[in-house]
């Protein structure tokens, strides 16, 4: 049967959603506090961009998309994890996520921090335990000081600096990209045992495209349809698409 996008989608997204639920169900709880603040981040919605590219890319080379499952929680895991540091008071400090009060403002600080790492440490134990070593390595070097720490660390250097367009493609690259990469990558491994540079690149295109569409709607969005607050970009003077080719010229970029 030919499924159109959105049905295609959704077929992902209900796969990884039970997925995500039987995990949760199943996990057990050492600290009440802390297993709900993780839990309230994971469940809390958002698009399941990532783990719907994995399955979707296991699939399309052929692979069976039970070897994909539990990358695509652990991406999502990490994926979470980085969200709720993203949004503290010391880094982007937002109050909004997926709709929600963000991790910090329902739980505590001490207790977000601690649940974003606990979600990173479950998200390689999950891949661990599944034997999926190549996955774990496409993720873990995604997510690390080469890659989305990385990219957030260059992304709060920038704040009020210097409009370059080299540095905000480094932002770019690293912050998002790798970590969508690493969709793609982890999909391709699952499938075929290896991956492809000509995979690494259709990753990091789409990462680019993402991370761009996102500065375009701090600007262009509102809150009901993004379920974060908008316009904090140019309120803390964050090096952006926007701030740097302007709304047009970053829209164009998109369509390019
Ligand atoms: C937000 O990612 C962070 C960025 C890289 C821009 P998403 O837009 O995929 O967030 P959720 O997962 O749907 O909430
Ligand atoms: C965040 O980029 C990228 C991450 C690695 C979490 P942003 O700071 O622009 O993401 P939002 O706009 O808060 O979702
Ligand atoms: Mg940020
Ligand atoms: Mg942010
Ligand atoms: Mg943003």
């Amino acid at each position: 049967m030919i499924m159109n996008y959105k049905e295609a989608y959704q077929n992902y997204l209900q796969q990884f959603e039970s997925v995500l639920q039987a995990y949760c169900v199943s996990e057990p709880k050492l600290c009440e506090k802390l297993s709900n603040a993780m839990q309230y981040s994971l469940t809390a919605g958002g698009k399941r961009l990532r783990p719907v590219i994995a399955i979707a890319t296991c699939q399309a080379f052929g692979g069976d998309i039970n070897r994909i499952l539990s990358g695509a929680l652990a991406l999502e895991m990490v994926h979470t994890y980085s969200l709720i540091h993203d949004d503290l008071p010391s880094m982007d400090n937002d109050d909004f996520r997926r709709g929600k009060p963000t991790n910090h403002k329902v739980f505590g600080e001490a207790t977000a921090i601690l649940a974003g790492d606990a979600l990173l440490n479950n998200a390689y134990e999950i891949l661990f335990a599944t034997n999926n070593l190549l996955q774990g390595k496409i993720l873990s070097s995604a997510a690390g000081h080469l890659g989305m720490v990385g990219g957030q660390s260059l992304d709060l250097e920038s704040e009020g600096k210097e409009i370059s367009p080299e540095k905000l493609n480094l932002i770019h690259t690293n912050k998002t990209g790798k970590l969508l990469s690493a969709a793609f990558l982890m999909g391709e491994a699952a499938a075929k045992g290896y991956t492809t540079r000509k995979v690494a690149r259709l990753g990091q295109t789409v990462g680019m495209l993402f991370q761009i569409t996102d500065d375009l709607l701090d600007v262009t969005g509102t809150f009901e349809n993004l379920g974060k607050s908008v316009g904090k970009d140019s309120e803390s003077c964050k090096l952006t698409a926007v701030r740097v080719y302007g709304l047009e010229n970053a829209k164009k970029l998109t369509r390019e």
